[in-house]
């Protein structure tokens, strides 16, 4: 099987974790988007369903499939998020951000009643950290956030290059809040917890992609079948 067949086997099997009448969060990235794909087929079978996006490219995706879309405004309570991830570990601590939405993907995690991260096994790590962590920062000030994240990566224990994410034509990358992604090249990070803390006490920092304690599951693909990480239901 394919990567691609991989992450659609963990979408299907999170569709049938979606009941009539669900308020749901849309996830962003290449394994989201099968999940959303999926739903859209259902929804097209007459589904009922409440949506909320967590990215502009979701929500595009979604709103094209005919799923009946709404806000955190309109819809602040949300019963499940199916969402992809970069890292996933044992203890379903996660890296997100590789597809620039952790923003959103956080605020609609946390105003979900359960998160199911969907991926390949090959998300599945021993430790945080191979998958450089994506900061969220506001471009006003940026040498002095840039300077206080490598002070506080120090202090959590890592270390590592902290390179501003770009586009393929070499412009900076904006996300959909319009802020600057700083991509943390550590390798390993011993405390996640740590760095998590010191990293949202940074003023110019909006947030990074260390989600922990928000997965309530995992469905991990591999060809050799699903791998589940804590409770589906
Ligand atoms: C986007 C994300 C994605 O969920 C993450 O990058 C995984 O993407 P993919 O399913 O394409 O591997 O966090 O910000």
């Amino acid at each position: 099987m394919s990567p691609d067949d991989l992450k659609k086997l963990a979408a299907a099997r999170a569709l049938e974790l979606v009941r009539p009448g669900m308020r749901l969060g849309l996830g962003t990235g290449s394994t989201a988007k099968h999940f959303v794909d999926l739903l859209g087929e259902r929804v097209a079978k007459g589904l009922d369903v409440i949506c909320v996006s967590t990215s502009e490219v979701t929500e595009a995706q979604a709103r094209g499939l005919g799923i009946p879309m709404s806000t955190l405004e309109e819809t602040p309570e949300l019963d499940l998020t199916i969402d992809g991830a970069d890292e996933v570990d044992s203890s379903l601590r996660l890296i997100k951000g590789g597809g620039a939405a952790l923003l959103r993907e956080k605020i609609v995690a946390s105003a979900s009643a359960r998160m199911v991260v969907i991926a390949d096994d090959s998300k599945l790590v021993p430790q945080l950290g191979r998958f450089p962590l994506p900061i969220e920062v506001v471009p006003f000030g940026l040498e002095v956030t840039r300077r206080a994240v490598l002070a506080a990566i120090a202090a959590a224990g890592a270390s590592g290059d902290l390179v501003l994410r770009r586009k393929p034509d070499g412009s900076v990358l904006l996300t959909d809040g319009g802020h600057y992604i700083l991509d943390a090249h550590l390798c390993a990070i011993a405390e996640p917890e740590a760095l998590s803390a010191a990293l949202a006490s940074i003023p110019g920092v909006v947030e990074h992609g260390l989600f922990l304690g928000l997965a309530t599951a995992a469905i991990l693909a591999a060809g050799a079948g699903l791998t589940i990480l804590g409770d589906l239901e």
